[in-house]
């Protein structure tokens, strides 16, 4: 099935908050315990477009299998150039190449947007995500050690960056 990379609408947020469920609940990306529920990613995302942030998803059939976006890395006027991306593939569709699509395009739209760094912040063990984002083109730029507790162990935090 062919997979487009397209800006997010509202329909698609039943999928990204299942994704992002799955995530938290089953997986070490996400540092949060609790389930979203379907009001909190609407104010996530009205919040991400109210501020100018993009939210990609790849869609395949009119489904959101995937999605990216980034937001703010740190609060103050000073990190304006800097932004924090997270991406997702829904785990049927992994392999395929979405994510890369789905980064490229997200690149693209930050440095249209004269953003200047972009960082992703990998909670380890990830190697998937660390292997996507060097062959982006990221590079390590610090680990914080045990900053994250999940599923009953300490988790170090990667720092990756990307010159845009
Ligand atoms: C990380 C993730 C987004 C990759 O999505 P994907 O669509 O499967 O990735 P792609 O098919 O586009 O692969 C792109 C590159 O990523 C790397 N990669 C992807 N899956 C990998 C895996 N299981 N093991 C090692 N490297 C992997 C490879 O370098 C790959 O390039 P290659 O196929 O030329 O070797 C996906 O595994 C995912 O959603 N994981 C759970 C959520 C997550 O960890 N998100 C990142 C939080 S920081």
């Amino acid at each position: 099935m062919t997979t487009t990379v397209r800006p997010a609408g509202e329909a698609d947020l039943p999928a990204i908050l299942a994704l992002h469920n799955h995530h938290i609940l089953n997986t070490l990306s996400i540092w949060r315990l609790q389930p979203a529920d379907l009001a909190e990613r609407k104010a996530w995302f009205e919040g991400r477009l109210a501020m100018g942030f993009p939210v990609l998803v790849a869609d395949e059939g009119g489904e959101a299998v995937g999605y990216a976006s980034y937001g703010p890395f740190r609060t103050g006027e000073g990190y304006d150039r800097t932004v924090e991306n997270s991406i997702y593939v829904r785990q049927d569709r992994q392999g395929r190449g979405i994510a890369r699509a789905l980064m490229r395009a997200l690149i693209a739209e930050a440095k249209a947007q004269g953003r200047h760094v972009m960082v992703a912040g990998i909670g380890l063990p990830n190697e998937a995500s660390v292997r996507l984002h060097a062959g982006l083109g990221f590079v390590e730029a610090g680990r914080l050690r045990e900053v994250g507790w999940k599923f009953g162990r300490p988790l170090d935090l990667l720092l990756m960056q990307l010159m845009l």
